[in-house]
């Protein structure tokens, strides 16, 4: 049955603008921004090689080039640290296994769904996870392997779903939830950023899936939807009622690091918790707070 085949490949769309970091997204890509010292991609590639995914697709674009470099080897970098007696541990996550990482280009940012479809010939004929970098997705075990463990039993279309209060839910994709067994819900329906009185439920979309390629052909005869951006959310929606199509609930924390506050909120929630620096970031926020 091809809804068990095996989530080996995942997309990164890594093309946008990045328009809320500006100036700083002007030359560096917005994945490449650190929490604390590592990338967002890198926090991506990691979960996504937590869950088995061997790989990595990037959607890139004009400016996005740096992206690939991460994962490169840097020689002159290593041999330089190695000369002077320092450890490369801190860089055995950024070198790939040669041929894992592949790139395609999304020419202009149409939007996510554009961004996905732009993947549909090295994706090919099997089901795929997307993970999107600026959502920093916090657990153990992590977000993707959650949601591939939850693949296994159920099969079919997958979509990470948070809860969060009622009077947040107009900012975001709402499913429309059926019957709930454990982390899974059912998706009967999916909408884009609801008033809070029409709101379906508080479950919220957040940026990891796993799809059946039959997305990609949904996306290729798929008109501009809201913002003028061709929508991921409303190909999954057309796809509900034809293949099974699941949430699950991401035991973890999930940090918008697309947004200036998130951002900064992962910067210090990950800072205080890091063995290295967590005192020493604590007694400086305690500080400020006391101002
Ligand atoms: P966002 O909505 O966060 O857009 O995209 P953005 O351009 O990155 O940022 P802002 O809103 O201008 O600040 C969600 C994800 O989809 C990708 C982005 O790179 C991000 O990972 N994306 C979006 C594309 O790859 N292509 C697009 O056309 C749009």
């Amino acid at each position: 049955m091809s809804e068990k085949k095996p989530i080996r490949k995942a997309v990164f769309p890594v093309a946008g603008l990045g328009t809320r970091f500006l100036p700083a997204t002007k030359a560096i890509p917005k994945e490449l921004l650190p929490i604390v010292d590592r990338p967002l991609i890198q926090y991506a590639v990691d979960e996504a090689r937590e869950a088995g995914i061997e790989q990595m697709i990037f959607v890139t674009g004009r400016g996005k080039t740096a992206i690939v470099e991460h994962f490169d080897v840097a020689y002159e970098l290593e041999s330089t640290m190695s000369e002077r007696g320092k450890s490369l541990d801190v860089l055995e996550a950024t070198r790939a296994t040669p041929g894992d990482i592949i790139t395609v280009r999304q020419q202009v940012p149409l939007g996510l769904g554009h961004a996905i479809w732009c993947a549909r010939a090295i994706v090919g004929d099997e089901p795929f996870a997307i993970m999107l970098p600026d959502e920093l997705m916090v657990g153990t075990p992590g977000c993707m392997k959650q949601m591939v463990d939850a693949y296994n039993e159920v099969g079919g279309n997958l979509i990470s779903v948070l809860e969060v209060p009622r009077e947040e839910v107009s900012s975001y994709g709402v499913i429309d939830p059926g019957a709930v067994s454990g982390a899974l819900t059912e998706v009967l329906g999916l909408v884009e950023k609801p008033p809070v009185d029409q709101a379906p439920s508080n479950k919220i979309i957040s940026g990891r899936y796993i799809l059946q390629p039959d997305v990609m052909r949904t996306l290729e005869n798929q008109g501009k939807g809201a913002g003028g951006e061709i929508q991921l959310t409303d190909a999954m929606a057309r796809m509900i009622g034809h293949q099974p199509f699941h949430a699950v609930t991401f035991n973890g924390r999930r940090f918008d690091c697309g947004s200036k506050a998130g951002f900064v909120e992962a910067t210090l929630a990950l800072a205080l918790e890091r063995e290295d620096m967590g005192e020493e970031v604590r007694r400086i926020a305690e500080r400020l707070l006391k101002r």
